[in-house]
């Protein structure tokens, strides 16, 4: 866990609307510096637009930095020679599992970009069932996608990328649009992934996802404006909450008690903590 997999040194980006007269610049990342360790689990969090999409796309190389620079593997963004390794090496989930979707039974959706890079048929075949067993879709290899729920369309779409074998996954709010189970398949998926050695990138507005991540990253403005462990984030509440965002509700009600003036420390962040905390204050 020591290597750096992605490294940003002081990162600027701004889009530009070539459409105004005279163009307009949006600034958007002023001067991210954020080094991404082989192995981690990283959340991201940030309030809307505070510019976390348009960081993960600069991991991707879909965006290029207008100062500062971006490795991922060594690999410098700016170089187009290095663009299809890097995209082998960082696969990307959006949020609208609909979007990702491009054929009409699920194992030929998750073949489809093995198919595009030119892999054996043979070798396809492994790879797709190695990667529906991971995410749990392997028996329903052939059933059509568009029937399926959105966390299962959401597992296809995170199986396509596997077998495409990433050494990072950026998960770009991939549970936003699910129902509670939804979210807690893709979840249990990623932990699985990462547990098994690739290193994740997970932007999310779910407090109790980010959590679950090693690290927590705060982007505030296009700046990185926290970085610490899960724990040591979500205890600082008031400035959390400065920052336009929440903490998981054990923290908060651990957080409303320290109010009232129980002796309770706001470095909670699990619900099997909180009931330990909580039997400790009230003696049972
Ligand atoms: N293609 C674009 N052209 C111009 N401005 C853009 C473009 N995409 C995003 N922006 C602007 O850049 C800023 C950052 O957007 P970004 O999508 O990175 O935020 P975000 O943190 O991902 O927000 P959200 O939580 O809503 O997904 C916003 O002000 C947004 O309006
Ligand atoms: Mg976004």
């Amino acid at each position: 866990m020591s290597e750096n997999f992605i490294e940003i040194k002081d990162l600027r980006f701004s889009y530009i609307n070539d459409l105004e007269e005279p163009p307009v610049k949006t600034e958007v990342l002023k001067g991210v510096t954020l080094n991404i360790k082989k192995g981690e689990f990283l959340a991201v969090l940030g309030h809307n637009g505070s510019g976390k999409s348009t960081l993960a796309k600069c991991i991707n190389a879909i965006n290029l930095p207008e100062a500062g620079g971006v490795f991922v593997d060594g690999m410098d963004t700016l170089d187009e020679d290095n663009l299809l390794p890097i995209r082998q090496r960082v696969g990307m989930v959006f949020q609208n599992p609909d979007n990702q979707i491009v054929a009409t039974i699920v194992e030929e959706d998750v073949a489809f970009a093995l198919e595009n890079m030119g892999v054996e048929p043979a070798e396809i075949r492994r790879r797709v069932d190695e990667a529906l067993k991971t995410v749990g879709m392997y028996e329903y290899r052939l059933h059509a996608p568009h029937k399926l729920s959105g966390g299962q369309k959401q597992r296809v779409a995170i199986a396509g990328i596997i077998a495409m074998r990433p050494d990072c996954i950026l998960l770009d709010e991939p549970t936003a649009m699910l129902d509670p189970k939804g979210r807690e398949e893709v979840m249990k998926t990623i932990k699985l992934l990462n547990s098994q050695g690739v290193t994740i990138v997970l932007i999310t507005h779910y407090m109790e996802e980010a959590a679950q991540a090693d690290r927590v990253v705060v982007i505030d403005g296009g700046e990185v404006v926290m970085d610490d462990v899960p724990r040591k984030i979500f205890s600082q509440v008031e400035k959390m909450k400065e920052l336009g965002l929440d903490v998981p509700q054990v923290t908060e009600l651990a957080w409303e008690l320290q109010k009232a003036g129980f002796d309770i420390s706001t470095e909670i962040i699990d619900e099997d903590e909180c009931v330990e905390k909580l039997a400790e204050l009230f003696g049972k």
